[in-house]
């Protein structure tokens, strides 16, 4: 039996924000892709968490996009959500903006991902998830995409 409750994307979303430094900096100047998908995982990992009520570890990246460089001194917000809940399983979209650290500029999208989050019980084997209960219209058809996305990992695995 799934868990009596069930939850909407906006009660697990999470919102991360890091000054990036010259620690995170490769040797060209701007930060290691490296150190955003850490960012990325540590949002994804505490939405998919959110959303579960219990651990849920990473078991696989779907996308990961980086559309423009980050650099010592820019603001990155971390945005992660929740798009989709499977029995044990979740998918999880993330979106990453910087603000230059000049602060004159838009705020820039330097990556986006989509990964996969299991949630464990204390013996780290698969635990039933809360239904996810997408409201807006984004937020159902995000639902419905990453059921298609499920539907192919699916076809994949059979093949
Ligand atoms: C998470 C883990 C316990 C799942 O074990 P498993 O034997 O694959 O479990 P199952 O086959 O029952 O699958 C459980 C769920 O995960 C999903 N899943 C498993 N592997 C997947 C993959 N590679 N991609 C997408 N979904 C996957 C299944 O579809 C299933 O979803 P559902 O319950 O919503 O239907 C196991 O894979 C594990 O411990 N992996 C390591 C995770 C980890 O340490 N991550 C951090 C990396 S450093």
């Amino acid at each position: 039996m799934p868990p009596a409750v069930s939850r909407t994307p906006t009660d697990s979303a999470v919102t991360l924000a890091h000054i990036m430094s010259e620690h995170d900096t490769n040797l060209y100047g701007t930060v290691h892709g490296g150190v955003v998908m850490k960012l990325i995982d540590d949002a994804a990992a505490a939405a998919a968490g959110r959303h579960a009520g219990v651990p849920a570890v990473t078991v696989s990246v779907e996308e990961m996009s980086f559309l423009a460089p980050v650099r010592a001194g820019d603001l990155l917000t971390v945005r992660a959500r929740v798009d989709h809940a499977g029995r044990s399983s979740m998918d999880v979209s993330v979106v990453v903006t910087a603000e230059r650290w000049n602060l004159t500029g838009p705020v820039t999208r330097v990556a986006t991902a989509q990964l996969v989050f299991v949630a464990v019980d204390a013996d780290g084997q698969p635990h039933r998830v809360p239904a996810l209960v997408p409201e807006s219209t984004v937020e159902q058809r995000r639902e419905r995409l990453a059921r298609e996305r499920r539907a192919r990992r699916a076809k994949g695995e059979a093949g």
